[in-house]
């Protein structure tokens, strides 16, 4: 009926004395009637048996992206439940390939080099606001050695010094006379996210970044930052080139900050202070150290550009993280006494009853703190998407199917970490799942990977050995080549900040509010819902 009346619509003898406007007007509803029939019946009768399954969609080219934006798990889920675990859909034109399960993640992260390509795909987005030369702005075989660098620069001695620094951050940005007067009362009420994103600038910058960037960031650095993070929108996997305002904003920012960065390196150079033993710690210095096998030197200019690459990397993905630490423990105070007991038994008290400070070598030891961290990571991972593009006809093991060169692939290992096969009661935030001897009360959630003693395997892409993650449902940081090398730089910073702050602060939900908030899957790193507002205490100090 639809496609008669499509077809005909345009012929029917009344519109010879219609008005041109609606001729035009019917005649372009027509075709676009037509094409979407087209595209449904394309999608009914021919179904390539070499090739995963369509999700079927109504509009071409839009395809399926409007549910996936909206909620990535619930579509893959549901998609999940009706394909399988490998099924292709359209995002914005693009035939995108989703493969689940363990063995997806696999198949995707530990793909190999010629078959699959990440700059290709991350390029457009990340190359302005990073700059040249760096991450995907280069052959794999550098940004190796580039990840060696970063990797390699996180020594024990350098994370040693950033616990005290990060410390010292967060005591000052939570204190009863903090500049910002937030925390000058009692209690009150806050807004996680933007005021968590701050102070982890303010942490990340201080330690990682070193105190020149720190100290820029309480002048002018904070609307070069803001302006540069406005070219980080996935919108710009497409469109970044195009001069929109807020793109022509992101390259002023791009060359304002490389000269930020190029400016401290002269500066540290002229000083003579890098043979000095008692100068700090940081990843400018540390880059300024490496060479690439080649012989030469990081220029100055890859440095700063490798700078704002880890400041981008890092800190989205951590503020968000620490965002839903506080957020999951509002809902939970048994957990903050848990944490504070914690604390009181591993690392004792001073004389007037208060806590004794901790140090880098004491964060190993405080298991509950990692297991909040990494219980969170596996419910609120940041990158619910990774992608490749493929670059030759890959055959899926154990099927038909042959995934070819037209496509992108997308792991989700966040849909791992969230199925039940994995992860008993996987939506239930409750950090004693992986307590080492769990209670009776936990034991039904403990981790099945975890309950089977599931072997990882390692490998060396050129930044050191790490875990081929195969076999793990849990890869919050990925998996294979590309794999974060900010994991321990993340842990470090999270359980520092969450050590800190509990001491001082309790949280608590909203009058009436239960849970905690939904998530914003519409920027790059998916974050809370804003505002997330939660109540907060001041301990009484011992
Ligand atoms: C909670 C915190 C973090 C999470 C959940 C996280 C997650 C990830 C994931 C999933 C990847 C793999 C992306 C892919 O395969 O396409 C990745 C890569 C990477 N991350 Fe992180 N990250 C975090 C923190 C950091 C920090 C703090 C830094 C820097 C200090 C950082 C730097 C990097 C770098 C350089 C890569 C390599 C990209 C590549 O090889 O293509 N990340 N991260
Ligand atoms: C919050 O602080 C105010 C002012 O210091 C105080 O009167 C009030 O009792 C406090 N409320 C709670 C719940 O502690």
């Amino acid at each position: 009926m639809g496609l008669l009346q499509g077809l005909a619509g345009p012929l029917a003898p009344f519109l010879d004395t219609a008005p041109t406007w609606l001729v035009v007007l019917s005649a372009a509803g027509s075709l676009l009637t037509l094409t979407i029939l087209l595209n449904i019946l394309q999608q009914i009768l021919f179904r390539n048996p070499n090739e995963p399954p369509v999700v079927f969609h109504l509009l071409p080219w839009i395809g399926n992206t409007v549910t996936y934006g909206m909620d990535p798990y619930a579509f893959f889920f549901a998609c999940r439940e009706k394909y399988g675990d490998v099924f292709t859909f359209v995002l914005l034109g693009k035939k995108t390939t989703v493969c689940l399960g363990t063995k997806g993640n696999d198949f995707i992260l530990n793909g190999k080099l010629k078959d699959v390509n990440a700059e290709e795909i991350y390029h457009p987005l990340t190359t302005p606001v990073f700059g040249k030369d760096v991450v995907y702005d280069c052959p794999n075989s550098k940004l190796m050695e580039q990840k060696k660098f970063v990797k390699f620069g996180l020594t024990s001695s350098a994370l040693r010094s950033y616990v005290e620094l990060i410390r010292a951050e967060t005591n000052a940005f939570f204190s009863k006379d903090a500049p910002s007067k937030r925390f000058a009362a009692n209690n009150g009420t806050i807004d996680l996210p933007p005021t968590l994103a701050e102070l982890t600038i303010y942490t990340a910058s201080r330690s990682l970044q070193g105190k020149e960037v720190r100290e820029r960031f309480d002048a002018g650095f904070a609307k070069l930052y803001h302006d540069l993070d406005g070219g980080f929108v996935p919108i710009n996997f497409k469109l970044g080139w195009l001069p929109l305002p807020h793109n022509r904003r992101r390259d002023a920012a791009q060359r304002k900050m490389t000269e930020v960065y190029t400016d401290i390196i002269k500066e540290r150079r002229a000083s003579g202070e890098s043979t000095s033993n008692d100068r700090e710690e940081d990843m400018i210095w540390n880059l300024m150290n490496c060479e690439y096998k080649n012989g030469t030197p990081v220029p100055d200019r890859e440095i700063a550009h490798m700078m704002i690459a880890l400041l981008m990397a890092g800190q989205h993905s951590s503020s968000a993280t620490i965002s839903w630490i506080l957020l999951r423990l509002a809902s939970r105070p048994d957990i903050q006494e848990d944490l504070l007991e914690e604390q009181r038994q591993i690392l004792g008290t001073n004389a007037d009853g208060s806590l004794k400070d901790f140090h880098y070598e004491d964060l190993s030891r405080l298991p509950l703190h990692a297991q909040v961290v990494k219980e969170t990571l596996r419910i609120h991972t940041p990158i619910h998407s990774v992608m490749r593009v493929v670059k030759n006809p890959m055959p899926v093991e154990g099927t038909e199917f042959v995934i070819p060169t037209s496509h992108v692939l997308l792991a989700s290992p966040g849909v791992t970490s969230r199925t039940a096969e994995h992860f008993p009661e996987p939506l239930e935030w409750e950090p004693h799942r992986w307590d080492e001897t769990p209670s009776d009360k936990h034991s039904r959630l403990a981790p099945k990977h975890v309950k089977e003693g599931v072997v990882e395997e390692k490998e060396d892409y050129g930044y050191g050995l790490i875990s081929k993650g195969a076999a793990s449902p849990y890869l919050p940081f990925g998996a294979g080549r590309h794999r974060c090398i900010g994991e321990q730089f993340a842990y470090v910073q999270l359980q520092t900040i969450l050590a800190t702050v509990i001491r001082d602060l309790k949280f608590f939900n909203q009058e009436g509010v239960k849970g905690v908030v939904g998530t914003d899957y519409s920027s790059l790193f998916s974050r809370p819902l804003s505002p997330a507002v939660v109540r907060w205490e001041r301990r009484e100090k011992k």
